[in-house]
């Protein structure tokens, strides 16, 4: 792979061991994927930010690094816990202190301590062919799908190497021939609800490995495709799709019977969970005030628990949603998920959400049952204890 002299400066150690190390592993990945050069980039997204998920060997990497300075924009996924009322979700103090020591090393680099798996909507908005180094999958394939943004599925230490270096290499996703779809996926069935898209996500991710269209014959909106691209990026590698017919791509369609089938993968055949979830990807501020509308003078008999970036918690404060909500008995909980914080050392067994993503992760990962069902069936049960 060529680089410039200013680059070989870089790898050679002239400034500095952390801007080495970090030039090293960009290069290596562009060794490794055939990447021609390094081309700059307008904002990296990291993740690897839970202690429940990178524990003392990432932090003690994060500490690190931490002497040195992001270059461009930076902004980071979510944590463990929320930077304050962790308590009152039943989390450690011992873990909450790790992960503010974990936020406060990203802080003195200079990132942006965001935490959220949306930075689309709080401020880190690509435009249309810019370049990025973005490491969480679901905001991977929503800035290439619907931003039109080109960034490839980052680890978190090579995001960070590009938020540190300005750069990333040049292979995968950054190169236009490598975003053609070669699947057009057809769906003539009636989609009615969030869950229906991150269904149809898990469904393409499980069974497609190649860059798909999906033929909706009309444009979802794109809160509905945050749903779609976060279901997508959990099941499978593809980092992006097109809307649209898809020229001369083979042609799969997607079926009543394949979007049955993907709520059975994702259920555990229960009859009662102790615990709601609504917000993966982050909940939009539009998100969260539909479901204060719906609680507005009602009480929650389930915990209901709904997950948002800090931003958007800050709006819901100041357009009364956290007040209705808090009310009802429900809790808007930013910075973290129901994924990445340690649910399973939680008193609970069973989740119900709308969200693909989180019933797969939050079974392989928090070894809760799991059922996927509609954002308004989640709500219901939540105030009724059952579903209709
Ligand atoms: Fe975001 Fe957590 Fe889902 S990071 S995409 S809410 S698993």
């Amino acid at each position: 792979m060529h680089l410039s002299k200013e680059e070989e400066k870089i790898f050679a150690g002239e400034q500095g061991s952390i801007r080495q190390k970090a030039m090293e592993l960009i290069v290596s990945l562009g060794d490794i994927f055939g990447a021609d050069r390094l081309i700059p980039i307008e904002s990296a997204q990291i993740a690897g930010v839970s202690y429940k998920n990178i524990g003392d060997a990432g932090l003690e990497f994060i500490r690190d690094w931490s002497s040195e300075k992001v270059t461009v924009k930076s902004t980071l996924n979510p944590a463990g816990c929320p930077a304050e009322g962790w308590e009152e979700l039943g989390i450690s103090k011992k873990f909450a202190e790790k992960q503010a020591e974990i936020i406060s090393y990203f802080s003195r680099m200079g990132v942006e301590t965001t935490s959220t798996c949306t930075p689309y909507l709080v401020g880190n908005l690509p435009k249309k062919g810019e370049h990025l180094a973005w490491s969480e999958s679901s905001a991977v394939v929503y800035a290439n799908s619907v931003l039109g943004a080109c960034t490839n599925r980052e680890g978190g230490p090579s995001a960070l190497a590009s938020a540190i270096i300005g750069k990333t290499a040049n292979y995968g996703l950054h190169l236009e021939e490598n975003r053609k779809p070669e699947v057009t996926i057809k769906v003539p069935i009636k989609m009615f609800d969030y869950s229906d898209y991150s269904a149809l996500g898990y469904w393409v991710g499980k069974k497609i490995d190649k860059l798909v269209s999906f033929d909706f014959g009309y444009e979802p909106r794109a809160l509905l495709l945050k749903g779609l691209c976060a279901g997508l990026a959990t099941s499978g590698k593809i980092g992006m799709f097109t809307l649209g017919k898809g020229g001369k791509a083979e042609t799969i369609e997607f079926t009543e019977d394949d979007l049955i089938d993907t709520y059975s993968w994702l259920s555990s055949k229960k009859r009662s969970w102790d615990l709601v979830c609504l917000g993966c990807p982050h909940l939009s501020i539009d998100e969260v005030a539909k479901v204060a509308r719906i609680l507005k003078g009602k009480k929650v008999v389930v915990p209901l628990w709904l997950f948002t970036s800090r931003e958007v918690a800050r709006q819901a404060f100041f357009r009364g949603y956290t007040d209705i909500l808090k009310r009802s008995g429900a809790k808007l909980i930013p910075d973290t998920c129901m994924v990445v914080m340690p649910l399973e050392e939680l008193d609970f067994r069973a989740m119900l959400t709308n969200s693909a993503k989180a019933a797969h992760y939050a079974r392989s990962m928090c070894k809760l049952d799991t059922e996927l069902a509609y954002t308004d069936d989640c709500i219901k049960y939540a105030l009724g204890g059952r579903i209709g």
